[in-house]
């Protein structure tokens, strides 16, 4: 494994924490019988790997409790909010799982409803962080993962998937482009110093990691930013949305802007509002800033809206912008909006998400559109916008594929729903090498925002195009028209 070249120090304070870490889980062993002791390779307790095919070919039998739980009848099933031995339900990619069983076990598996094949399988609340940073450093990829408190939970998700029909299916209406009136007024009016402003507060606070205190805070300050950028407009509300089971004390925020003709119709900007440090996860007090992951994308819908509400705009379809909690342990802010709002038969129309919008180093494309777990039908419609409004500025775009739940926009794709998300091309070598570390800060990018005006731009294209005008009723067959 790449990632560990240990030193002699390093080497006698793995074997020490591995003492500490065998002894908690013999421990816990103890406490709920049937869960394994793991065994111990390169300083990190791990539990022995099944072989591939258990997870591949047959699953095997498996017992589940009621309630979900593998936990024995009488003893209560610890909150993985609280307690770092919880067991949390992982729902991976067969590919990513491969990478990790030596963090997860009693792995199952399983398929989406686009033959996608998928693997459910247990670890434990403070092995998060050392599996996506393992993905990460190791296989030079994202491994995204959605997460939950019980297997039965992780089973009925996958059961319930709707990815193909929001992969496949064409909107009814389908997208156009004919609100340039609007869109044109309001690209030249973003600013880099209120976006620079924005991702400086943000990844002041010492982490916005979902268990820790500062989470919460930095949640509920984008919820007053944003209401404070609403003044005065009694059809914009924002609420804390707080019914997700599994994401500690962060709420997830949310603004609403009332559409005048279409009210039914909702479109969604969204980017995480969460940070994480890989190498300290389980730690309340880690430093982890998130400036680029991701407080640009947060700035980025910030500005957004400010633009759009300075100019008196009006919706014809009704717009949320949301700030997801708790994304970088699983999409469980994201993840508990789209299944709510699928529950409640809410017509989502389209879905933004914003993750990482401010690094560039090189010779690179300025965006790069992600090809996997997105709506045709949008990404199209992303080229569309792209091409119409920021191409002729000189900006170049290209596309990459992300991996199986690796960002939010994943949660409305597997909820039924149209998303698709835009994304920074990186380096030449790859993607912003500071992701996850303390070093994710305005410092590592140039001190600049710059990145972000671009990404700005086109969510404002984005927004006047799906959200449209109040009153203008352009309608009539799907088309792209070219600007003039
Ligand atoms: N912003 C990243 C996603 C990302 C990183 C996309 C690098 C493209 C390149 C996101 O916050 C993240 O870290 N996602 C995790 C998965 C998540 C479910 C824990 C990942 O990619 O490993
Ligand atoms: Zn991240």
């Amino acid at each position: 494994m790449k990632l560990f070249l240990p030193g002699p120090m390093t080497l006698l304070l793995s074997l020490l924490i591995s003492m500490v870490l065998l002894r908690s889980d013999t421990l816990r062993a103890v406490q709920a019988s049937g869960v394994r002791a793991p065994a111990v390779s390169h300083g990190v307790a791990r539990w022995k790997a099944p072989r591939v095919a258990d997870a591949t070919q047959t699953p095997p039998v498996h017992h589940i409790q009621a309630g979900g739980t593998t936990a024995p009848p009488g003893v209560a099933a610890p909150s993985s909010q609280t307690d770092p031995f919880a067991p949390v339900y992982l729902v991976t990619s067969r590919d990513t799982w491969q990478g990790i069983r030596g963090l997860a076990r009693d792995a199952v598996a399983r398929r989406d409803s686009t033959g996608t094949p998928l693997v459910i399988s247990e670890t434990r609340a403070d092995r998060l962080g050392e599996i996506s940073r393992y993905v990460h450093v190791s296989e030079r990829r994202c491994g995204g993962y959605f997460a939950f408190p019980s297997r039965a939970q992780a089973e009925a998700f996958v059961s319930a998937d709707r990815a193909k029909q929001a992969m496949t299916k064409s909107l009814a209406a389908g997208y156009t482009l004919d609100n340039q009136a609007t869109v044109s007024r309001w690209l030249p009016q973003v600013q880099e110093q209120r976006l620079y402003d924005t991702i400086n507060h943000l990844s002041s606070y010492r982490n916005r990691y979902f268990a820790s205190s500062h989470g919460k805070t930095s949640a509920e300050w984008i919820r007053a930013h944003w209401q404070s950028l609403a003044a005065g407009r009694d059809d914009v509300t924002t609420e804390l949305f707080t019914a997700c089971t599994n994401c500690s004390t962060q709420p997830s925020v949310i603004l609403t802007i009332q559409g005048r003709d279409l009210p039914d119709d909702v479109v969604v900007l969204g980017a995480h509002l969460d940070s994480i440090n890989g190498s300290n996860p389980y730690d309340p007090n880690q430093h982890a800033p998130g400036a680029d992951d991701d407080a640009s994308g947060i700035a980025t819908l910030t500005e957004t809206l400010r633009i759009a509400l300075a100019d008196g705009w009006q919706p014809r379809r009704t717009v949320k912008f949301m700030g997801y909690a708790a994304e970088e342990v699983g999409l469980r802010g994201s993840n508990a909006i789209a299944q709510s709002f699928r529950a409640s038969g809410v017509n989502v129309v389209s879905v933004l998400q914003v993750d990482m919008t401010n690094y560039k180093s090189g010779a690179v494309t300025d965006m790069k559109l992600i090809s996997d777990y997105s709506s045709t039908e949008l990404k199209n419609f992303f080229i569309s916008l792209f091409d119409t409004y920021l191409a002729p500025m000189g900006l170049t775009r290209s596309s990459v594929a992300c991996g199986y739940a690796c960002s939010d926009h994943a949660s409305w794709t597997n909820a039924g729903y149209p998303a698709a998300m835009m994304f920074e091309a990186g380096g030449p070598n790859g993607s912003f090498p500071y992701i996850h570390t303390p070093q994710d800060t305005l410092a590592t990018m140039g001190e600049s925002a710059q990145h972000s005006v671009k990404f700005t731009q086109f969510a404002l294209a984005y927004l006047g195009e799906t959200a449209k005008t109040r009153g203008k009723v352009t309608g009539g067959p799907a088309q792209v028209l070219p600007v003039q």
